[in-house]
């Protein structure tokens, strides 16, 4: 089996984060990066040829595999040429800018018989492949509520991303990560997806949006973003009928709560507090809440680029497929749409 010589297309921020990645990864060679703006080349690794078009780079470098880090819009155009020289294709996220075109790329990548997939690598998140452990593993019992939060300061969004014809806007940026770990978690049909996708402080681009997805097996996700929140934070909260599980933190600090016993119908006790009594919300009992440590998992980016090999070798079935890919555009498409109409959206 011939090895994996990788070219990147589009040199910039994620096309460096990638070649950064590589230098980990004995398995794959990075052979050659290609870019319009002759800037982004200059500090390209010394061993790795260099190129001022795809175009070049397609026909001129030993490569079998591209990985497509060019702006959201010009996906489309670089999949196709990719295929039709014959490579296999890794693509930035989203993969298209809408579910329609992604259909039509697939087509292209199915007829040219090369590998599709898409660098949705952040399913390899330390903070959601726990929160993923304790979903698969029924660790706080029969789950009711499963939230995915994500808080920022920087309400400015930087470069192309202010611009709604480059595919700009939160949910084309992390929307997608958002709502793929979600679909990778939950092992059910959507039944219902109700969405607010605001613009708080940008003019054209959105930068807030709370989805909140009804699974047919009883489930409901929420999913919450704001760039203008001026409180950073990335959370998860999954609460079940043994406990609940919570992070704070991309490095998956956090830790699972359990009580000691579940209640039994007792009389109320009345607790006074800042907002006048109350019998249900008062502070805990001591000794009433028990906590444990989350579970402990393994996982790095370098997994994405593990399992592509593996697919690459023939040695197991891509991980992130082109079905799954186009359920994520789905939903965000549905997102769009109840946005725009104030109405829940029933699919699947
Ligand atoms: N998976 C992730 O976590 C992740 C993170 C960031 C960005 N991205 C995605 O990566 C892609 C690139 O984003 P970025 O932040 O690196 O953008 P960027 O602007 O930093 O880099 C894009 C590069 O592409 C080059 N380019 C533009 N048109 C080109 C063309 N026709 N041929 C060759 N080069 C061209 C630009 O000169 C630039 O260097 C986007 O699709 C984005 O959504 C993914």
């Amino acid at each position: 089996m011939a090895g994996m010589k990788l070219g990147i297309v589009g040199f910039g921020f994620m096309g460096h984060c990638v070649a950064q990645l590589m230098l980990t990864i004995e398995e794959i060679d990075l052979i050659a990066v290609a870019d319009t703006n002759p800037e982004q080349l200059k500090d390209a690794p010394g061993d790795v040829q260099v190129y001022g078009s795809m175009e070049e780079m397609l026909k001129q470098a030993d490569i079998n595999v591209v990985m497509i880090s060019t702006p959201n819009p010009s996906h489309f155009e670089m999949v196709e040429k990719a295929a039709a020289a014959g490579k296999h294709i890794i693509c930035e996220k989203p993969a298209a800018m809408t579910v329609a075109q992604f259909d039509q790329m697939v087509e292209i990548t199915k007829k040219a018989g090369v590998i599709f997939t898409v660098h949705q690598q952040r399913r390899w998140d330390k903070d959601y492949r726990i929160m993923k452990e304790v979903y698969d593993k029924q660790t706080v019992g029969d789950m009711y509520i499963i939230k995915s939060q994500l808080y920022g300061v920087n309400g400015n969004m930087h470069d192309w991303h202010v611009y709604p014809e480059m595919g700009g806007g939160m949910l084309y940026d992390w929307g997608v990560h958002l709502i793929d770990q979600i679909l990778d978690m939950i092992d059910a049909k959507i039944d219902s997806l109700y969405a607010e996708l605001r613009n708080v402080i940008n003019e054209k681009v959105d930068d807030y949006f709370k989805i909140l997805m009804k699974f047919k097996n009883g489930i409901t996700a929420e999913i919450e973003l704001g760039t203008y929140y001026l409180t950073p934070k990335r959370a998860w909260f999954i609460g079940g009928t043994e406990g609940s599980a919570l992070i704070d933190g991309f490095a998956g600090e956090g830790k699972i709560i359990r009580t000691r016993h579940l209640l039994e119908n007792v009389p109320g006790k009345i607790s006074m507090t800042a907002a006048g009594p109350t019998r249900s919300f008062g502070p805990p009992e001591p000794g009433l809440l028990i906590e444990e440590p989350l579970p402990e998992v393994n996982a790095d980016h370098r997994n994405y680029f593990e399992h592509f090999i593996k697919a690459f070798n023939h040695e197991e079935e891509i991980m992130v497929k082109p079905e799954q890919v186009r359920r994520v555009l789905c939903v965000m498409e549905a997102v769009r749409e109840s946005a725009r109409t104030g109405d829940a959206i029933h699919f699947e």
